[in-house]
This record gives C-alpha cells, structure tokens and sequence, in this order.
C-alpha cells in the first residue's frame, strides 16, 4: 500500500516547529509535520508522555482508517516527537482492522500485572457503516509499540448488568430492554436485544482506578445509555461485571477521572460529527450511581465563535490527569470534509467546591 505523504496527512509546515500548540490551531510535531492524532489520549509513563488518536487523511476519507493509530511522545506536552503509527490498519481482505474499516477513540493503559501496554478501540468493520459496533484490544510490550491486534468482540455476552438484581434475571425483565424509541423518533436496540451476541460498543474510554482495577466505559445500546464495564487483571478481557449508567440520556464521547475520592465523568449528546452542549456526571463509585453535574464548559472560542452550547465546536475526548492538582480536559473539532485539519483543545479542569468541575476555554 503506497500512499503519497500529502495523502496521509503528513504536510510539512514551511514554519519551524512551533513552541507552543495553541486550542484550535494547527499543532506541529518536532519535525514541523501536523500533529495528526485525534479523538485519542495521552497516556503518562516512565516520565514521558505519549499521545495518541486516529491518524485522519484527507477528505472525506478520512472518516475511514487507512493509516491505524498514530502515536507522539514528549516531555512536556508541548513539543512532540513523531513516534510513527503505532497500530496499522491491514491490507488482508476480511481482517477486522482492513484498511477501510472505522477505527475511533482508542485508549492506551499501561498493565503494571503484565507489564504490557493495552489498547482498546470502537472498531466498526469495514462496508458495515456503524453497525457492527463492537471493540478491538491491541498490546504492546512498549509505550510505542507496535500494537498487535488480538480479537476484536462485543463485550458481556450472556452476562447480566449488576444493575439488575439476581432475583430480577428473568426472560420477562429481560424483554422489557429490547428496544426504545429515540429523541428523534427512531428505535434503539437496547441491551435485551444483546443478551446473548454481546453489548453494542462504539465511543468508549479506558479508566484505571487507584487499585489497579481497569474499566472499559462506553456507548451501548444503540448511544442510549453507558455502559460501565470491568476488565480482568491483565486488561485483556471482561470479568462480566457490568452496570448500566446514564440510562437513556445518549451520551457518547465519554471521559474520565478521578479526585478526593469522587469520579467524573464528561461526555457529549449523539449528533455525529456535529457538536452539541457537553455534560458532566459524578459518582463515588465507578459503578454508580452516577448523577448529573450539568454542561462544564465556559468561555468562547474566538475562531469560530461558539461557546458551551456547541463545546466550541468540539467534543470530549480524554482527561489527562498530570498531577494531583493539574487536570487536562482534551476535546476534538471534528471536520468530518477533511478529518485532517481536526483540531485539539486541551483546557485545564477546575474542580469546584459544590462538587460540579467546569472547563474554561483558553
Ligand atoms: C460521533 C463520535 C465520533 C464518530 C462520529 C461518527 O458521535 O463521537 O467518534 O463516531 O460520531 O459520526
């Protein structure tokens, strides 16, 4: 597979790299090429700093994979070092990562059990659209890989959500979750419907707790509800424990993290590459119950004019914790014409005293 550099995305900046990456600009790596990872994370390990998304190409292709996961590291979280794609999309017909495929959202924790890095991504399979729904896992035995791809699946088939107590795990309670009629009058396909097949999985995050215990949290059922699901001890599968969250409230591009002891969670509506107004939820356990903190962001983004209602044009996507008091919230402007020219913001936490955080643009 030969591609020019301009058809992947990399475009050399006639500008030496720049000092400081700016919300909603242009970012450049060390080598002055666009920063191309999107709707990906950061993940902190050995000193370093190692981002990582969907490397877009241009046009309206870039809204498939062609590439896989690219992958920066740095010191400093200002000046990038290309470390290359890290996870390749396959040229075998009929591999679940064919080139073609959706590959989104992919998220790196750091096993200290196995000593292995785990990647987990919304895989869709290629010339399904968005149906299959399911998750790919990915490991690596360094930060920067290469990832090999393991299995790709639909989380917690045959398992019941915790949230329904043992006494209620009948065909009846069951039924009563196969299906729901959408905001915008079409039919979910709730969890009922996947007992046995597995869980829907699209826009997902990873979530390591203070103990070592891995989460897998995402949008099922159709984007209605969140599900939030345990991993093993390896990271590299479920134990079947699973609870549903944020019931009905459609929420995708789910973030998470953790302070004093409460846990929070952002995320956006369902409006596809389109941006809407954010939300936020708290709980003291992962597991719930979770309850509504309302929109946190604040401030306008001066290019293009648009304030919380629209999340600056952009939506969530990872929370980098950098230290205990330094938070950062990390959200993509999507430009689904050209997923190249995505842009990152990155915008510090506030945590407030009435238990809500918000998110300020700067
Ligand atoms: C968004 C989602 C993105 C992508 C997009 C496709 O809602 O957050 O990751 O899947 O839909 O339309």
């Amino acid at each position: 597979m030969k591609r020019s550099l301009a058809a992947m995305g990399l475009v050399i900046c006639a500008c030496a790299a720049q000092a400081m990456q700016k919300n909603g600009e242009v970012w450049h790596d060390t080598a002055g090429h666009v920063v191309n990872a999107h709707g990906g994370g950061v993940l902190a390990h050995g000193g370093k700093y190692y981002l990582y998304g969907e490397h877009k190409v241009y046009g309206r292709a870039g809204n498939k994979a062609h590439v896989g996961v690219h992958m920066y590291s740095s010191e400093d979280l200002e000046s990038w070092k290309d470390e290359g794609a890290v996870l390749k999309v396959e040229d075998k017909v009929g591999s679940d990562i064919e080139d073609g495929c959706v590959l989104e959202r992919p998220k790196i924790l750091f096993c200290e059990k196995t000593g292995k890095f785990v990647m987990f991504f919304h895989l869709e399979l290629k010339g399904q659209g968005y149906k299959a729904a399911r998750v790919g896992i990915a490991v690596a035995d360094k930060p920067t890989g290469p990832y090999v791809f393991l299995r790709s699946l639909r989380p917690n088939a045959g398992q019941w959500p915790m949230n329904v107590p043992e006494e209620a795990r009948t065909e009846a309670t069951k039924g009563k979750f196969l299906s729901a009629t959408t905001p915008w009058g079409g039919k979910a396909s709730l969890w009922g419907a996947h007992f046995d097949g597995g869980q829907m999985s699209r826009d997902m995050t990873l979530f390591k707790d203070d103990d070592g215990r891995a989460w897998h949290v995402f949008a099922s059922e159709d984007n209605s509800t969140v599900h939030v699901s345990e991993l093993t001890d390896d990271y590299l599968g479920y134990t079947g424990r699973w609870w549903r969250i944020a019931e009905l409230d459609w929420t995708e591009a789910v973030a998470i993290c953790k302070k004093n002891g409460w846990y929070y969670l952002i995320g956006s509506g369902c409006t596809g590459w389109k941006p809407n107004a954010a939300r936020s939820y708290r709980a003291r356990s992962m597991t719930g119950p979770w309850e509504r903190t309302g929109n946190p962001c604040a401030g306008v983004n001066p290019a293009n004019g648009l304030g919380p209602e629209l999340t600056w044009g952009g939506q969530s996507n990872y929370i980098l914790k950098k230290s205990e008091d330094e938070y950062i919230a990390m959200f993509d402007i999507w430009k689904p014409e050209n997923q190249v020219d995505s842009r990152l913001v990155w915008l510090p936490v506030t945590f407030n005293s009435d238990g809500t955080i918000s998110i300020k643009w700067k």
